[in-house]
């Protein structure tokens, strides 16, 4: 056990035991909305902390239960009397691990499918009886139950669509109730955490607080100084605020200004911080150091690898004078962990090494600190609230690492980067102009260093076309275009053409995640 899971937890814990699936995450996230603390537990960690859940949720995978390889808890948790709901895959490995069957579907189900609730009075379907549509999404079936067990609802391709124990607290579903394609699958979930594990439903965003300072104060003990690298975004400053809550001046931010970051954006983020928050800030204005290792450069990935080995350099430079600085804190949120590993804790194909996850620490000799590391975006933006941060401020869209540098395709020059900054701030303006900027995950300007022929008055010119790109997300795992408003767009490209010297064109970009990815590089 670690330093920060021996400090003492005043609220009940219930563990979302991930097999690798694309939904794992959601369930944790819908379980605390519902006002319980859910935690992610990989599947060999399960057995030796089974006594602090009070309840677990298995979630579904990507492989089969009867493969050997597929990803297996010890079965000694069933006899625990901790309540268990198995989703899809967790459902079929109860089965395949109690003596039952499960096998390739001949009719795989994906998409929308209608259950029938056999027994509308037990605990699970409380409320529920009858029909209920639901979201499917699997290739295996149980095609005969272990012992003990009986079926609560089938559809006509899954005789067993929900499970239940006749005797233990032990469920199964076959569909996904996290997802919001099953309508009542906040219910489903509230039935378990509530009717079948008796929640107390006592976590709040400010019984986080507290308990993040508990443990920020357990882990960092008394005399460590922390350091924390803040990007200006919504992540890094709400994780120093409360690491400030938590050890005071024992605190010190650096930022570094890389020469990529958005326009007037480094005064911003300097006065904001200084004027509203007394934690001590250092300054490390290296833009040029950046933009002299980025020439020639134009491959993306030593793009990242420049940017990442200079902020590196920088970073030590100034952690040196912080006397005593044995912790970083970063703002690494859920979705940079989950990207970067397994359910085996392996690493996963990296599509881009865009996250905080991995490298910086083990060079700069720092132990990590990262209170996030379980939650969403939303969920941080909600603490940032609680701790008292601006409404303005917790909204801010995401900003990536290497700023700018992924949003000009190829070399990164002192010009490219002055006209992308111009027209960026154009894009934001309008989009922002319209009041539903809200609902964007995020939307910026992309410079395409293509050159392309236009005229303007009698002139022709040939010049670069900027891409606007804006996209609806709740994780960035995913993403979708936004429909932006025609007289948005056509605002965006008049004042980019006229105003931004060096830009003919603008295009929409309407490409989703996947295939594409939400930044070009
Ligand atoms: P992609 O482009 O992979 O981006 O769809 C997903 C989300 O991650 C952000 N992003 C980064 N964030 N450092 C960061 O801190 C990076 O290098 C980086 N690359 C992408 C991106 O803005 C989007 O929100």
């Amino acid at each position: 056990m670690t330093e920060a899971t021996a400090v003492k937890v005043e609220h009940q814990r219930f563990f979302v035991v991930d097999f690798g699936s694309q939904y794992a995450q959601l369930i944790a996230r819908r379980v605390r909305e519902l006002g319980c603390f859910a935690e992610m537990v990989m599947p060999h960690d399960l057995s030796a902390r089974i006594d602090e859940a009070t309840g677990v949720i298995f979630s579904g995978s990507p492989w089969s239960a009867y493969d050997d390889a597929s990803p297996k808890i010890d079965p000694s948790v069933y006899e625990n009397g901790v309540p268990i709901l198995g989703i899809c895959y967790g459902m079929q490995l109860t089965t395949h691990l109690l003596g039952g069957e499960v096998d390739r579907a001949v009719a795989r189900e994906y998409g929308p499918a209608t259950i029938e609730v056999l027994e509308g009075d037990t605990k699970l379907f409380a409320g529920l009886d009858g029909e209920l549509d639901v979201w499917m999404s699997h290739g295996d079936r149980v095609e005969s139950l272990p012992e003990g067990f009986v079926a609560i609802a089938k559809t006509p391709n899954a005789p067993f669509a929900a499970v239940r124990h006749t005797s233990k607290p032990i469920y199964g579903v076959q569909f996904h109730p996290e997802v919001t394609h099953t309508p009542r699958g906040t219910d489903i979930l509230k039935n378990f955490l509530f009717g079948v594990c008796a929640a107390a439903g006592d976590w709040t965003m400010s019984s986080f607080v507290e308990e993040a300072c508990a443990k920020i104060r357990a882990q960092v003990g008394e005399t460590d100084q922390v350091i924390c690298g803040l990007s200006g975004g919504v992540d890094s400053t709400v994780a120093a605020i409360l690491i400030h809550k938590a050890i005071g001046d024992r605190l010190t931010c650096i930022f570094v200004d890389n020469g990529l970051l958005r326009k007037d954006e480094a005064q911003e983020v300097l006065e904001n911080f200084r004027e509203r928050y007394q934690i001590p800030l250092r300054f490390a204005d290296s833009g040029d150091l950046f933009l002299d290792a980025l020439e020639g450069v134009t491959d993306p990935e030593a793009k990242r690898k420049h940017i990442g080995r200079i902020f590196v350099d920088v970073f030590k430079e100034h952690a040196k004078e912080v006397e005593n600085a044995r912790w970083l804190a970063q703002g690494t949120l859920y979705p940079d962990v989950v990207e970067s590993q397994s359910a085996f804790g392996g690493a996963s194909v990296t599509i881009k090494t865009h996250h905080n996850v991995g490298g910086l620490p083990a060079e700069l000799g720092f132990e990590l600190l990262e209170p996030f590391r379980d939650l969403f975006k939303d969920e941080v933006r909600a603490i940032g609230r609680e701790l008292g941060v601006p409404d303005h401020f917790v909204e801010r869209q995401p900003f990536p690492g290497p700023g700018l540098g992924v949003r000009i395709a190829g070399e990164v020059t002192r010009e490219n980067v002055a006209v992308l900054q111009e027209a960026d701030a154009i894009v934001r303006e309008e989009i922002e102009r319209e009041g539903d900027h809200k609902k964007l995950w995020q939307y910026f300007g992309v410079l395409v260093p293509v050159k392309t022929v236009g005229v303007m008055g009698d002139e022709r010119t040939y010049e670069n076309v900027i891409a606007v790109r804006a996209v609806e997300s709740t994780d960035a795992m995913t993403a979708d275009w936004a429909d932006l408003p025609r007289r948005v767009l056509a605002r965006i490209s008049n004042r980019v053409i006229n105003e931004v010297r060096g830009v003919n064109r603008v295009v929409y970009d309407i490409s989703t995640k996947p295939p594409s990815t939400i930044e070009w590089e």
